[in-house]
């Protein structure tokens, strides 16, 4: 007995342990290129790519769909509120390039029905909606050795088919715009064949062909004067010419005033254009002259790239004409970008709120693994979305948790102590749980003003730390197993309460398995008769109320648990049975 109990305390460190390591790892080493495959069975190579499952993200297999006609493997996520967010390494202060792949289709003959939002840590990115295939693309600066990229719950579940992460090493995207984040809008290989990415494009930018409007010419990149550039030269040995003008519409924009950057590139690719003066031609961005007089060889090379920032409702026309006096050439142009300036969101949460909270989710973790609620907690606690179970309000421009709900989840073993830490609680409702174990100690300092606690497996006493808390109303803590030496101060105080009075009818249906049920589906049958096994004992044991009764519901309960993904005590099962051999 003893052993086994040592070898389960063995395993679960064990378990923290490994669990630590994957939540440091991430942050302490990062890969120039993250390709992630979402629900990808295993790893594997693809045009020189090499791409990853997500499993180290969300192991439920149960979320994965094919979505018809493309067949595209996706996760679904089946969340109620809040959002979900994948957690990526990156470097502080470098620049990523992040791209997020979300395909319309049908799975099982229900067409997808979701509209949500995509954010880059919590900067809203990119609005998707499941009537057509969503390519979103987003450039930034990472501001912690993490990002999170999130998909906000709006309509229908989320998903998400796959995200590539890139470093941008060395890129000036964002060089005059530290804290903007650069949506894009087009990025076209003007005159191009196909699509150009990774390996031709060091940062695997993709540039698509575009403009059959115009006359294309090539001819293989020779700089001048040793300019250098980023840009592939499978991009810029085609462009397109007219004798005249070259016109390029962007009809799609926001409707909303948005500011853009536009990044134009020119390569003079005809031999005969050797002296300044002989191709100059204007720049003018919704009918604005941008640029009089250009000229690609006024730099004193055959290479010129130019940005502008422009800001635009609902379109944006580029126009290159050419100059009426003299000019021999028309306009050309190689390549060009055109992105959304998206501020930052400087809104945050507490430090304090947002540390503890994420130990709180590691200290259940520990004894629930596979919860469904849980698996939900990702990314910021209060933005943009709440955790499910939080409320969070705005105190002095931050956000603080005010309200932890996790009443009726199916959460066993301690209650966490980091809960008792978070100074801004109000209200705390941990009823209907299994919680076990002993009360943890509240600070004084803590602004609770109610904690529901009732009808769980807490034993020991109940602490004076929690009676004596300054602002508290109500406290529920009937239905446990503590033993009966109330602290003296409980009568006198003027606390709305149970007095430990277990008014329990029947549990009624628990939150928790309802979720893990809806999740699992097949793994229902197993849950149910746990449950039932579970509520046919705790009944019977009501009835008796013997210390040896309970120990044998204890051990059948444990029993029950077993089935239900505690890995740690299936280890220790075989561990002992392997010893019993
Ligand atoms: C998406 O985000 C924008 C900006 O924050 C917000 O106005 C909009 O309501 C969100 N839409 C959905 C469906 O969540
Ligand atoms: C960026 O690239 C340079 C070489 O071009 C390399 O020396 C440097 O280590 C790279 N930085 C990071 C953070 O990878
Ligand atoms: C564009 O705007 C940024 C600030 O948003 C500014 O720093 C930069 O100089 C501007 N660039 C040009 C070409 O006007
Ligand atoms: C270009 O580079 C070569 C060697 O790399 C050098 O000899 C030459 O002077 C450079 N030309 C200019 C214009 O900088
Ligand atoms: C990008 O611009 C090109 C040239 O105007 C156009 O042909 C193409 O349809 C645009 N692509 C997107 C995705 O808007
Ligand atoms: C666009 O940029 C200008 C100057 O950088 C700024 O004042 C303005 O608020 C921005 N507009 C939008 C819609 O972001
Ligand atoms: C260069 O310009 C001449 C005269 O317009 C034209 O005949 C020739 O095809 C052009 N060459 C290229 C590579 O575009
Ligand atoms: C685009 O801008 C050019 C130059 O300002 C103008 O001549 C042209 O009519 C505009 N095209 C459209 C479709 O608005
Ligand atoms: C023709 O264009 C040049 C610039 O390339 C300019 O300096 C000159 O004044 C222009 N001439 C006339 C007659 O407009
Ligand atoms: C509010 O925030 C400011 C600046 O962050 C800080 O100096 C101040 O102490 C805060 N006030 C309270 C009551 O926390
Ligand atoms: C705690 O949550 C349960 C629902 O699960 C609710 O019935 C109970 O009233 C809540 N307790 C308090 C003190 O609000
Ligand atoms: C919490 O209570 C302390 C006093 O114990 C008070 O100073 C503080 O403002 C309270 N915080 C909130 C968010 O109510």
């Amino acid at each position: 007995m003893m052993m086994e109990v040592l070898a389960h305390w063995i395993l679960r460190c064990l378990v923290f342990l490994i669990l630590c390591f994957f939540i440091l790892v991430p942050s302490t080493s990062a890969e120039d290129f993250l390709s992630i495959a979402c629900c990808a069975e295993s790893s594997y190579t693809d045009k020189s790519l090499v791409w990853v499952p997500d499993d180290q993200w969300f192991k439920d297999k149960k979320t994965c769909r094919n979505l018809n006609p493309g067949n595209e493997r996706a996760r679904i996520f089946d969340i109620k509120s809040g959002k979900i967010c994948y957690n990526l390494p990156t470097i502080k202060d470098q620049d990523y390039l992040i791209r997020g792949s979300f395909p319309a289709g049908e799975t099982k003959g229900t067409k997808l029905d979701s509209v949500f939002n995509v954010s880059i840590g919590v900067t809203p990115l990119a609005l998707v909606n499941s009537l057509e295939d969503f390519v979103v693309e987003g450039i930034f600066r990472a501001v912690d050795s993490y990002t999170d990229f999130c998909l906000v719950q709006g309509k229908g579940d989320p998903y998400i088919s796959s995200i590539e992460l890139r470093h941008l090493n060395d890129s000036e995207y964002l060089n005059d715009k530290p804290f903007s984040i650069l949506k894009l809008v087009n990025r076209s290989d003007l005159g191009g064949i196909g699509d150009t990415r990774f390996p031709e494009d060091k940062y695997d930018r993709i540039w698509k062909p575009a403009s059959s409007l115009y006359s294309r010419t090539n001819s293989p990149v020779t700089f001048h004067n040793n300019a250098s550039t980023k840009v592939p030269l499978k991009v810029l040995e085609t462009a397109v010419t007219d004798s005249n003008r070259l016109e390029f519409l962007q009809n799609d924009l926001n409707s909303g005033d948005y500011n853009y950057t536009v990044i134009l590139y020119f390569l003079e690719l005809n031999d005969t254009v050797t002296r300044t003066g002989q191709r100059v031609f204007n720049i003018y961005i919704n009918n604005e002259r941008k640029e009089e007089n250009f000229d690609i060889l006024a730099s004193g090379s055959n290479y010129r790239e130019v940005v502008f920032n422009v800001t635009a409702k609902g379109s944006m026309n580029l126009t290159l004409v050419k100059v009426s006096n003299g000019s021999e050439f028309g306009p050309i142009c190689n390549a060009f970008e055109i992105f959304q300036v998206r501020q930052r969101d400087q809104r945050q949460t507490d430090n304090n709120d947002v540390m503890l909270m994420k130990n709180v989710k590691q200290e259940l973790l520990m004894s629930n693994q596979g919860n469904t609620l849980l698996g939900t907690w990702t990314g910021d606690p209060c933005l943009l979305e709440p955790w499910q179970g939080l409320t969070c309000n705005s105190f002095n421009g931050t956000s603080i948790i005010t309200d932890l709900d996790l009443s009726s989840s199916g959460f066993q073993g301690l209650i966490p102590t980091s809960i008792t830490r978070l100074t801004h609680l109000k209200t705390l409702n941990l009823s209907n749980n299994d919680f076990s174990g002993q009360i943890p100690i509240f600070s004084p300092s803590s602004n609770l003003t109610s904690v529901d606690i009732s009808n769980n497996e807490l034993q020991g006493s109940l602490p004076e730390s929690l009676i004596s808390l300054p602002d508290l109303k109500i406290l529920y803590y009937g239905c446990n197993q503590l033993n009966n030496d109330l602290p003296s101060s409980l009568n006198s105080s003027k606390l709305s309460t149970d007095y430990g009075a277990c008014r329990r009818k029947s549990r009624g249906p628990i939150k928790g398995i309802v979720i893990v049920a809806a999740a699992t589906g097949s793994a229902l049958v197993t849950i149910a008769i746990g449950a039932v096994i579970v509520c046919l004992y705790r009944q019977k044991l009501m009835a008796r109320r013997k210390y040896d009764a309970k120990r044998l519901y204890k051990a059948k309960r444990e029993a029950a648990k077993r089935k239900v993904l505690d890995w740690p005590t299936r280890l220790s099962i075989a561990l002992g049975a392997a010893r019993g051999k």
